[in-house]
């Protein structure tokens, strides 16, 4: 009988110093139920690097690792992707709102803007951009918008980027989106969707760890959707970055969070318009 080489698992000791090295470096913070999970995404970059223990992998990400490609391998192996189309569909609802009164109450015509800080594979962006465009298509009108889709995760962007979808992930995709937003593929492409150019033009993809010191963000935006990523930081970590991200929403704009990430202890800047949707106070 043959058995998988495997690694032992971690001890409680490089436990905790990969817990602080993942900390500091992307503010996810690991509760020690997490050890087994981390355990086993360890053991593949062991894997992939032919390293013998978890101390030669902490070795080698700090002194043979000058470019950062393996801290941004042990990244992208330690982050939480999940994601679907028009998830929270009430919030792309509530965007949809926003834009046809923007619409209507602008008569200086000034693109709308909108940030997806934590995009993971894209599907939360391209749910934007169908809202937005389909807002345009019904009311006939030619305005720009503006998506910005930002993830740490390098692995996740370029799934974005390249927007190509099994038929599963469409499912939560309303019949008529999937009709005028996807190209069907065929040949070596069969069972795949890809968004159209169009809207995959409409979104810029970058790579950004929110608690980098500097963002390079020269945009102010309409509303900004920061959504299932805060939950894995600690609340100093969440009101810092929420506090930055508030600083980037034009006067009176909306901050839309996931659905266990309610923000009633930010009363003194932001107030609660519907379901995990804030909007800056007047003044603030
Ligand atoms: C669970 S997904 C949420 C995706 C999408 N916003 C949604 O709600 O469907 C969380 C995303 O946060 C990203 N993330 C985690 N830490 C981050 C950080 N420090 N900076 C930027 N993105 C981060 C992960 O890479 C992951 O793609």
């Amino acid at each position: 009988m043959f058995n998988t080489l495997t690694h032992p698992e971690l001890s409680e000791r490089e436990f905790l110093i990969f817990r602080d090295l993942i900390s500091a470096k992307t503010g996810i913070s690991l509760r020690d139920t997490k050890c087994p999970m981390l355990s086993a995404r360890l053991q593949r970059r062991l894997r992939a690097l032919n390293l013998p223990n978890f101390d030669a992998y902490y070795q080698f990400l700090l002194n043979q690792d000058p470019t950062g490609e393996e801290r941004r391998e042990l990244i992208n192996c330690i982050t939480t992707n999940k994601t679907s189309f028009f998830r929270e569909p009430h919030h792309f609802t509530f965007l949809a709102q926003l834009f046809q009164d923007t619409l209507a109450a602008s008569s200086n015509p000034r693109p709308f803007s909108v940030w997806s800080a934590a995009c993971s594979t894209g599907e939360e962006p391209y749910s934007m951009a169908m809202t937005l465009r389909d807002v345009l298509d019904r009311a006939s009108v030619n305005r720009e918008f503006n998506i910005l889709a930002t993830d740490i995760d390098t692995q996740v962007l370029q799934h974005a980027q390249a927007a190509i979808y099994t038929e599963g992930d469409l499912e939560s995709i309303p019949a008529h989106f999937k009709q005028r937003f996807f190209l069907r593929g065929s040949g070596s492409q069969a069972g795949r969707f890809r968004i159209k150019p169009e809207l995959r033009d409409q979104v810029d993809h970058r790579q950004l760890n929110l608690i980098d010191p500097a963002w390079d963000v020269n945009a102010t935006f309409d509303a900004i959707f920061c959504r299932n990523a805060l939950i894995y930081f600690e609340h100093e970590t969440q009101n810092r970055i929420l506090r930055r991200l508030i600083s980037y929403l034009k006067p009176r704009g909306y901050l839309i969070v996931g659905h266990s990430e309610h923000l009633h202890w930010m009363t003194d800047i932001l107030e609660p318009v519907a379901t995990t949707t804030y909007r800056v106070k007047h003044g603030a």
